[in-house]
């Protein structure tokens, strides 16, 4: 039963392959949850799309479903929050509401020869000082780039302001709040961040590379903190403020209550991404990692983070699942992997769409190195949990390199960290302890916080950490001869992943 006194904050999480809705109490606590997977949609081979339509409608859906679940009405939330996949690219007619093409997914590599001729002599690196990023495929403006001279008429109209530009966040936000009929049309710091638009310092779109990559600032959303009242919502929501925005990844950094300079999250899902909170200043990175937000809270300074980001993790449990067809439910890779001893001498090197960090290779392909006939599938589904955990080591020694800090302890979230036997290597490759809290949801949670911070349902982050609780930690336990030398495996095999055409 739901308390008619207590207050209720609920959090939109819009994710790559479903968007679900929880409901929160005032403790931080799960009241309900309602989730919808949407279709992917591949037209070519490395192209990937959403529509944002069916999004709209699932999240209307999950919405409905979770309030219900809650045994609440929309006016008993105190706030509405939302999180969302990040760099996900959509251009919508700002007078009919329509998108004017799919949404092109943050996988998506048909901007890699785009990217190659923005970079120029500077490569890779042009935009990295204003930006924190490499010229890569994952980043919004080479899509919004891409999108504008491919659809007829688009450049024209976007710059008469008839068509707008968002990433998720934006598009629900403007939907929930009136759409063609007054709807607000902006985004948050975090998410601007990842389009490769906006500029660190100013935390404005920077003319310099709008020019550069052609884009008309007219279609633009304006660019606000992560935690304020950005307008009221109109129908089944009808009077809640929509308070919050962050990036899926960011979103968890807050849920995991990552405040003081030094803490860390990973989540794991389709891909991973690590997050370092390096304080009020960016932290320029030298050794592939990307410099990004972590949170603006209402007008307070900024926060930056270094980021590790890993395009291919749990997305290999399913490629080993649906493609090869080695096990029927993703569930049942860790008893195979635990029927045997070690990876017999295999490493599995996913790089389906080449590597992100640190290494931001597109030629890279996936590789199986060390196979002999002594391996067998139970092998192989060791060395697909332990991609994950190299991956994200080699993502924690670039955090040392560039950054100076030592993870002491690593807060993870996500679907696989139900996978024990992954969780324990983990902890192995990295040598520090690995926990997970009591809410594992955290990119729901850290939405909730940022909207319930900005409508006084919590006062400070004080009170937030003060939610954080240890479910379960896992404790190095390998010997470093054997660390040693299974690094050493994993690294020969990344080298024979480069070099394939694209
Ligand atoms: O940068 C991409 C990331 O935000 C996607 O997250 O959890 O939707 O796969 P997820």
């Amino acid at each position: 039963m739901t308390d008619n006194s207590a207050k209720y904050v609920a959090a939109i999480d819009q994710g790559t392959t479903s968007s679900r809705c929880i409901v929160f109490d005032q403790n931080g606590a799960i009241v309900a949850v309602d989730q919808r997977e949407h279709r992917q949609i591949f037209p070519k081979p490395g192209w990937v799309e959403h529509d944002a339509t069916e999004i709209w409608s699932k999240v209307q859906a999950v919405v409905a479903g979770a309030i219900a679940k809650a045994g609440l009405r929309a006016d008993q939330l105190s706030a509405m929050g939302i999180t969302n996949q990040r760099e996900t690219t959509l251009l919508w007619d700002r007078s009919t509401g329509k998108p004017v093409h799919n949404a092109i997914v943050w996988q998506d590599t048909r901007t890699a020869a785009l990217c190659n001729q923005l970079g120029g002599s500077d490569g890779q690196d042009r935009f990295r000082e204003q930006t924190g990023l490499p010229l890569a495929t994952y980043f919004s403006g080479p899509k919004a780039a891409w999108l504008l001279d491919s659809v007829p008429d688009l450049r024209a109209r976007a710059e008469r302001g008839e068509i707008a530009f968002g990433t998720m966040d934006s598009w629900l936000i403007w939907n929930l709040t009136g759409g063609t009929d007054g709807g607000q049309h902006v985004t948050d710091v975090t998410n601007a961040g990842r389009t490769m638009l906006m500029n660190l310092e100013t935390l404005q779109w920077d003319s310099s590379i709008l020019s550069a990559m052609n884009i008309p600032e007219a279609m633009l959303p304006e660019i606000r903190s992560s935690s304020e009242v950005y307008g009221t919502a109109v129908g089944q929501l009808a009077g809640v403020p929509v308070a919050s925005a962050l990036g899926d990844q960011q979103a968890a950094v807050f849920g995991q209550a990552c405040y003081d300079v030094g803490t860390a999250k990973n989540t794991y899902g389709t891909g991973s991404f690590l997050l370092l909170n390096t304080g009020d200043r960016p932290v320029a990175s030298k050794s592939g990692l990307l410099t990004t937000m972590g949170y603006k809270i209402g007008t307070e300074a900024p926060v930056y983070c270094l980021e590790g980001a890993i395009a291919i993790t749990g997305a290999l449990v399913q490629w080993f699942r649906d493609q090869l067809g080695i096990i029927r439910t993703a569930d049942e890779i860790e008893p195979l992997a635990a029927s045997v001893e070690d990876n017999g001498g295999a490493y599995i090197v996913p790089a389906f769409s080449g590597l992100f960090a640190p290494y931001w290779r597109s030629d890279a392909r996936g590789v199986i190195t060390g196979l002999t006939r002594y391996v067998t599938k139970a092998h192989l589904a060791r060395a697909v949990l332990e991609a994950t955990s190299w991956q994200t080591r080699e993502v924690v020694d670039a955090m040392y390199q560039d950054s100076g800090v030592h993870i002491t302890t690593l807060k993870v979230d996500g679907g696989m960290t139900k996978n024990n036997l992954l969780m324990q290597h983990q902890a192995d490759v990295l040598d520090v302890p690995v926990v997970r809290p009591k809410i594992s949801e955290t990119t729901c949670l850290g939405a909730a916080y940022a909207a319930g911070l900005a409508t006084g349902v919590w006062n400070d982050l004080d009170e937030l950490k003060a939610h954080w609780q240890k479910d379960v930690e896992w404790t190095p336990d390998m010997e470093a001869s054997v660390r040693d030398r299974e690094y050493h495996n994993w690294r020969k095999a990344v080298e024979k992943s480069f070099g394939w055409e694209e």
